[in-house]
């Protein structure tokens, strides 16, 4: 069984996609696929969403042309995937499966594919659905754990001093990823310097964030990600039900919360400063949310 995993981004998304450095995190699920060689034409079959499309790179089907962005020119391969987190939710779900289908395919024909060639593939698979993703969501599904990602660079793995616990919940507000880059992108046009601050900021969040990390110092983590939020938020990217949420988390003791992912709905990530301190958390979002659910990551 081939995987790929999901991830929430502590500091840094839509900056990401302009050359600036993001932080982000792994989950423990994410998408999963198995491959058998076939005849004929290669066909995806996604039973969670009663969805099957033969490989074709001219297709109208967006997931018809990703597959095949995918699958190339080798021998053909039935691929069956499912995803065990929320699509559209900033968690990295199709990036998840594009790495998961991408792996199937490899061990279908047999061919040992590694981390670069799986995120190489999924990354062809993602800009059939985003246009232009930075390549954070490839990576971690790729490789798990605390990341530090830049565009072009080779990504970075971020030595913790302990345990790092969040939260995760879903607004259940669905949203496209491809509309949230492409609204910055137009407020970028319309008045450069303003966000060009903005992502400077952002910047800045994610160096600190990272040398927080390091130091073990959780608290000040916490503190760059509320910043964040509002960074985010004078972008456009927040709405009611994330800040309601956010509010949730704080008021249940987090030690700093955001919207994660593109925004404009889609899941908020919180920071716990333990195990205990994040029941709590998850306890509040419950009230508030059908989808909630924990990421850890060990040193
Ligand atoms: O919403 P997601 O999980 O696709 O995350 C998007 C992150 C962005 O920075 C907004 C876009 C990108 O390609 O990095």
């Amino acid at each position: 069984m081939a995987t790929g995993l999901g991830k929430v981004i502590l500091l840094g998304e839509h900056a990401v996609v302009y050359g600036h450095a993001a932080l982000a995190m792994g989950l423990d699920r994410g998408a999963s696929a198995e491959g058998v060689l076939g005849v004929g034409a290669s066909e995806l079959r996604l039973p969670s969403w009663d969805r099957t499309v033969r490989a074709d790179r001219s297709s109208d089907e967006p997931l018809a042309r990703a597959f095949a962005a995918i699958v190339g020119e080798g021998a053909p391969v039935v691929v069956t995937a499912n995803a065990a987190i929320p699509a559209g939710a900033g968690l990295g779900c199709s990036a998840a499966l594009g790495v998961a289908v991408a792996r199937a395919v490899g061990e279908a024909r047999g061919e040992t594919l590694g981390d670069a060639e799986a995120i190489e593939r999924a990354m062809a698979w993602e800009r059939v659905f985003h246009g232009n993703p930075s390549g954070i969501d490839a990576t971690l599904a790729a490789l798990g754990g605390v990341m530090l990602f830049q565009k072009g660079a080779p990504a970075v793995r971020v030595r913790l001093r302990g345990p790092l616990v969040a939260v995760v919940a879903d607004t259940n507000e669905p949203s496209a990823t491809k509309d949230m880059v492409e609204s910055v992108r137009r407020q970028r046009e319309e008045d450069p310097a303003r966000v060009a601050k903005v992502f400077d900021g952002i910047e800045a969040l994610v160096r600190n964030g990272r040398a927080s990390l390091e130091a073990g110092d959780l608290g000040a983590l916490g503190k760059l990600l509320d910043l964040n939020q509002t960074l985010l938020a004078s972008l456009l990217l927040s709405t009611p039900s994330v800040e309601r949420l956010v509010a949730a988390a704080r008021g249940a003791g987090a030690l700093g919360a955001k919207l994660t992912g593109a925004g404009g709905g889609g899941c908020v990530v919180a920071l716990a400063g333990d195990a205990a301190s994040a029941d709590r958390i998850e306890a509040a979002l419950r009230n508030e949310s059908p989808t909630v659910l924990r990421a850890e990551v060990t040193p």
